[in-house]
């Protein structure tokens, strides 16, 4: 098949191989997608998409790429790809052009599948992504019909809402959401079985400007994925980066782990295969949600244990030991949240390291209690779990928030326990929540507005739009 390229006509009318003056026939394809970037993720999205019926027009300047396309070839190796391209092109479903209005016309919906590098300085190159939109809103601005851009590179969270729908509305003279829609589509192949996660990918995610945008593209997944996730577009967005933050981490760490085990005799992948198989706390949803930091009397201590075992066995873990400080930093950006509202007095809910506990053992809440009390602010405390006499005779002596000044924090503690979450709240400017506790909840939900509230806990599910109320990761 030739490459199709009608730059030169402008054609506004469905041109694949349609000879001119003939009327369209019902089409046989399940819609039309334009695909810009026809590297890695845009040359499998075309064969894919063709293979499920949608008709493709491909857009890439590098024209060995287009010409060995409307040739059914790709220009890189991934196993099954050129059979389904040139599937595709044999049955017409998939064509090339060097012209974004041509593709645009031709086309409800664009994939822009384009290079996002490194910068020098390690931030996100966007300069092509932000050509490919000024090039579409152009070609949107003759076209009536509404229009959907779908960026499916990975862009910092923020990009489509901020930077690449504004080039577009300025553009095209519309509106986003009315006169065309964007979203962002994260693509989560993996090269070398890219054909294979099109039809299991491990999700789906539609970030859209607006509902209709997002009904054309789950419609475009029917019978592939019909569980399509719907998030906000900066969701969407962040979620890619954060999903591949966590393969890094996890290699990383398995290979700290597997560095560490080497020297101490043992096996990894036996290690690793028991790991694994714990899909209750290892390979889970557990522990995965932002809050507050750490602490008991396993955690900081095995951690710390791991940490000292490498050292000794001369092991490089900078992994593992990184994270000490890590939950260091979120005991200081608790306290900086705290100093923010400039309290006279704070009601701290929740002190042991947990909900349902009386373990004080290196609770981060004691760490924040001293902070606080070094600075000086009249803190009172409450929790239903706290008994005083255990606390102050084992957990706060063996706790390293009480370790250091365990004496101090032991005689203090007995002056700031409040009787009650109410009397505590009452007492106070401002609340800290450590623990999602209703009983808790109810306490400042009578106050609210009156108290600034620092939430911990995320205790609401819905972040409430109090004045006053801040979330530490939300
Ligand atoms: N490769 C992967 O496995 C993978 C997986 C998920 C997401 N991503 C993301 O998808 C994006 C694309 O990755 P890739 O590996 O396919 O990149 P790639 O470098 O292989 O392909 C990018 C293509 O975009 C083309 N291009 C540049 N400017 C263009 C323009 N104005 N109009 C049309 N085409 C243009 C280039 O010529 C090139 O062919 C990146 O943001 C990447 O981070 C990649």
């Amino acid at each position: 098949m030739s490459i199709i390229d009608l730059a030169s006509e402008r054609v506004r009318r469905e041109t694949f191989n349609q000879p001119k003056g003939k009327p369209a026939a019902a089409p046989a394809y399940k819609s039309s997608i334009s695909v810009f970037g026809l590297g890695y993720v845009g040359a499998v999205s075309a064969a894919c998409l063709a293979d499920t019926n949608h008709r493709v027009v491909g857009v890439d300047p590098d024209v060995r790429k287009t010409a060995m396309l409307a040739n059914g070839k790709a220009m890189m190796v991934e196993p099954g790809l050129d059979d389904l391209l040139s599937k595709g092109v044999g049955a017409e479903l998939i064509g090339v052009s060097a012209d974004a209005e041509y593709a645009v016309f031709n086309s409800t919906v664009s994939f822009v599948c384009v290079g996002t590098p490194s910068r020098e300085d390690g931030s996100c190159d966007i300069g092509y992504v932000e050509d490919v939109a000024r090039s579409i809103g152009k070609a949107i601005r003759a076209k009536k019909e509404f229009h959907v851009i779908a960026f499916r590179s990975t862009i910092p969270p923020g990009t489509c809402r901020q930077i690449l729908g504004p080039i577009i509305e300025k553009e095209s003279g519309g509106v986003m959401g009315e006169d065309f829609g964007i979203a962002f589509h994260p693509e989560f192949l993996r090269e070398c079985t890219a054909i294979e996660d099109f039809y299991n990918p491990p999700k789906t995610v539609v970030g859209a400007s607006d509902e209709r945008t997002q009904g054309i593209i789950a419609d475009i997944y029917a019978g592939v994925d019909d569980n399509v996730l719907f998030t906000s577009i900066e969701a969407a967005e962040m979620v890619k980066y954060v999903d591949n933050t966590w393969h890094a981490t996890k290699v990383c760490f398995a290979n700290e782990v597997g560095r560490l085990a080497k020297a101490c005799g043992v096996d990894s992948h036996e290690v690793m295969d028991v790991f694994v198989q714990d899909t209750k706390l290892n390979i889970s949803p557990y522990y995965m949600k932002p809050g507050f930091a750490f602490g008991g009397s396993c955690l900081p201590k095995d951690v710390r244990g791991m940490s000292k075992l490498a050292r000794t066995m001369k092991v490089d873990a900078p992994l593992i030991d990184s994270l000490h400080s890590s939950n260091d930093g979120q005991i200081m950006h608790a306290m900086s949240l705290v100093q923010r509202t400039k309290p006279r007095t704070v009601a701290l809910l929740g002190v042991t390291f947990k909900k349902g506990t009386d373990d004080l053992r290196e609770s981060p809440m004691l760490t924040l209690l001293e902070m606080m009390i070094a600075e000086g602010l009249d803190v009172r405390v409450f929790d239903e779990n706290l008994d005083l006499d255990t606390a102050l005779s084992h957990h706060l002596a063996h706790s390293k928030a009480g370790s250091g000044n365990a004496g101090g924090l032991a005689a203090e503690m007995p002056k700031l326990v409040a009787q009650s979450a109410v009397e505590a709240v009452n007492a106070a400017d401002t609340v800290i929540m450590a623990h999602a506790d209703p009983a808790f909840a109810r306490a400042v939900e009578a106050r609210k507005g009156e108290v600034r509230v620092v939430d911990l806990a995320r205790v609401w599910p819905e972040a409430p739009a109090w004045p006053g109320y801040d979330g530490i990761c939300w």
